[in-house]
């Protein structure tokens, strides 16, 4: 939820402290800080001016003091204490000497805290980080080096964390940890890095390394050493980061909105690509299950949130289409509280992008408790998922940036759907002809995705009749509702309107009370064996004054009869149709929040990751 970087050993400490928060803006900003730190002396800025606290807090750091050659910064989606400035990070400790920053939460700092006050502590601030911040100083007044009081302070704390430390009684070292939160390290000659993920260091750092949970890093000018929670050397798993920064920056798009929307047709083909094997068998090189593993699942649980989840639904439809095994979904936050049912055979699946969110990293975990094996579909390498899992499918959509999910969406129905297939191909549910025939219509995909992005001009052109609509409803039948549940959200969380996303069939048990003049309807009607019923909604809908947008394919002639706008796209077999037709809803929602001035790629109120339950 919060971005965190630090660096030891720069020449330039301020300007890199300040670039990389910006690229971690969209992990959480309501507040952002930095601090400074050399023998002797930590000097401190801290702000908390919304989506603007990275601008405020470069114009804060205007006469910041020079020869500085290490430093830790901050951006926070708060949690723990309101967003205002003393809440901000890096929080210090009563000498001023000690300065931490933390993504995650301390779930035991209440009675951190009056501990620590009953010894004498003063806090400034209300946040859970702080107490972390007092336990150091009086670990390293009691002797400890920073390493060993940061080693023995975490052993006190239950929670998340990634944090980093520096003391300026200890200059040019950081000591850095992770449990649950996301941290990496990097290294460049003379120079290492610390941060909540790649993008921050992008350009700076030569090697990247992924830091494990319980374990704890001290980071100098010539390096690091990590060390378990008892001390004992650890070695960290350098990561094989082929972005370069053009793939962290907007490349020359507007916003990484767009650039990800564009992207998709890429996103797919990657993720479909050297999925074969010579006899024809689909294959996942880093997938740890092995065949016959797959053959004894006697039911799949799918388990997500947000745009994930609504991956997740469209693989429900295809699982049980081609391989006949029953499918589950479930919201990942509401799983692990309903005493689930996971018998032999229970294969659960926990789709991610970032592979970060708690909800779905806790829930997976869950169903590890209770015997299940597990698979993660995860777009981050080496994601806490993806590690915690039993076996991982990797979407390769490449980084994506805006908070909004759009390419990750398309890439994780792709992979989730040549799951469906394998399974289908070893429960021998599909002939190979079939199998064959899906195959080739999967790797169509990414040319019809191209075609509905050539033709963003149309959608434009409706969304600018639209700007003074307030109320939207999103419909769609079979594959068609899992979409229209993904065009919803991508609606309200970036022009901040009402959107809701329901099965066709259900609005004549409600929903269509809300229906009058004014209230926009989306319906998603390509799929031929469901279009006599979604047209008949789209009837009862007009009836009752709604404006109509339907998302129809090239070849359907009936549909400018009765929609008041068409968005046309290519035709495809309809488990395919959700990469397809979440296209032109992507833009819909796009155009319409840039034509009301929204930012984006930082909505209001979210982050990208969620790492807080
Ligand atoms: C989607 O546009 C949102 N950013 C949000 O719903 C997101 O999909 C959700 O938080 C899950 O994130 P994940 O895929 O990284 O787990």
């Amino acid at each position: 939820m919060c971005g965190i970087i630090g660096v030891v050993g720069s020449t330039d400490t301020l300007a890199t402290l300040l670039q990389g928060l910006q690229r971690l803006e969209y992990r959480g900003y309501d507040s952002a800080g930095v601090a400074l730190v050399r023998a002797g002396h930590t000097w401190r800025a801290r702000t908390a001016e919304g989506t603007e606290s990275v601008a405020a807090l470069r114009r804060e750091c205007a006469d910041a003091p020079e020869g500085y050659r290490s430093g830790i910064g901050h951006t926070r989606w708060a949690t723990h204490g309101a967003p205002e400035a003393e809440n901000a990070h890096p929080h210090l400790d009563c000498s001023g000497h000690v300065a931490i920053i933390h993504n995650g939460i301390i779930e035991n700092h209440t009675e951190l805290r009056e501990e620590l006050r009953e010894r004498g502590h003063v806090f400034t601030s209300v946040t859970d980080t702080e107490v972390v911040a007092h336990l150091v100083e009086e670990l390293r007044a009691s002797g400890f080096d920073l390493l060993d009081a940061v080693r023995h302070a975490l052993a006190r704390v239950r929670g998340a964390f990634a944090i980093a430390v520096m003391d300026a009684t200890e200059p040019d070292v950081i000591v850095a940890a992770r449990r649950i939160s996301p941290l990496v390290v990097g290294t460049s000659p003379g120079v290492t890095y610390v941060a909540s993920d790649v993008p921050a260091i992008l350009g700076r750092s030569t090697a990247f390394y992924a830091v494990n949970d319980d374990e704890i890093v001290r980071l100098g000018p010539e390096g690091f050493r990590a060390v378990d929670l008892e001390g004992a050397p650890v070695r960290l798993r350098q990561l094989q980061i082929d972005w370069d920064l053009e793939t962290a920056e907007k490349g020359g798009f507007d916003d990484f909105m767009s650039k990800e929307i564009a992207e998709q047709p890429a996103a797919v083909r990657a993720t479909l690509l050297d999925r074969r094997h010579r006899d024809g068998a689909i294959v996942f090189d880093e997938l740890r299950i092995s065949d016959q593993e797959l053959l004894d699942v006697q039911r799949v649980v799918l388990v997500a949130c947000g745009t994930s989840l609504h991956a997740a639904h469209v693989a429900k439809y295809a699982i049980e289409r081609w391989s006949r095994l029953s499918v589950e979904v479930d919201i990942a936050s509401e799983y692990r509280y309903r005493d689930p049912i996971v018998e032999i055979g229970t294969l659960v699946i926990g789709v991610s992008q970032s592979g970060e969110t708690i909800d779905t990293i806790q829930a997976i975990r869950e169903a590890q408790r209770r015997g299940a094996r597990v698979v993660a579909i995860s777009n981050i390498v080496d994601s806490s998922l993806a590690r915690e899992a039993d076996a991982v499918i990797y979407t390769r959509a490449g980084l994506e940036v805006s908070v909004a999910s759009t390419k990750a969406f398309v890439a994780q129905v792709a992979a989730l759907e040549l799951l469906a297939l394998r399974l289908a191909q070893l429960r021998k549910t599909l002939t190979p002809e079939e199998i064959e025939r899906y195959v080739a219509g999967l790797n169509e995909v990414p040319d019809h995705v191209a075609t509905v992005l050539d033709r963003r001009d149309d959608v434009d052109a409706v969304a600018r009749q639209l700007l003074d609509a307030r109320d939207y409803f999103f419909i769609g039948r079979h594959v068609g509702y899992p979409t229209a549940l993904e065009g919803a959200l991508k609606l309200k969380e970036i022009t901040y309107l009402h959107a809701e996303g329901y099965a066709a069939g259900e609005l004549k048990h409600g929903p269509l009370a809300l229906i009058e003049p004014g209230v926009i309807v989306v319906a998603v009607t390509t799929d031929p064996l469901m279009h006599e019923k979604i047209l008949s909604n789209v009837a009862e809908v007009k009836a009752r004054g709604a404006t109509v947008i339907a998302v129809a394919t090239d070849e359907d002639g009936r549909i400018d009869a009765v929609a008041d706008f068409v968005l046309r796209v290519p035709a495809s077999d309809p488990m395919f149709s959700p990469m397809i037709d979440i296209v032109p809803l992507q833009l819909l929602a796009y155009s319409l929040a840039r034509g009301l001035g929204r930012n984006v790629d930082r909505p209001r109120n979210l982050a990208k990751t969620v790492t807080v339950e």
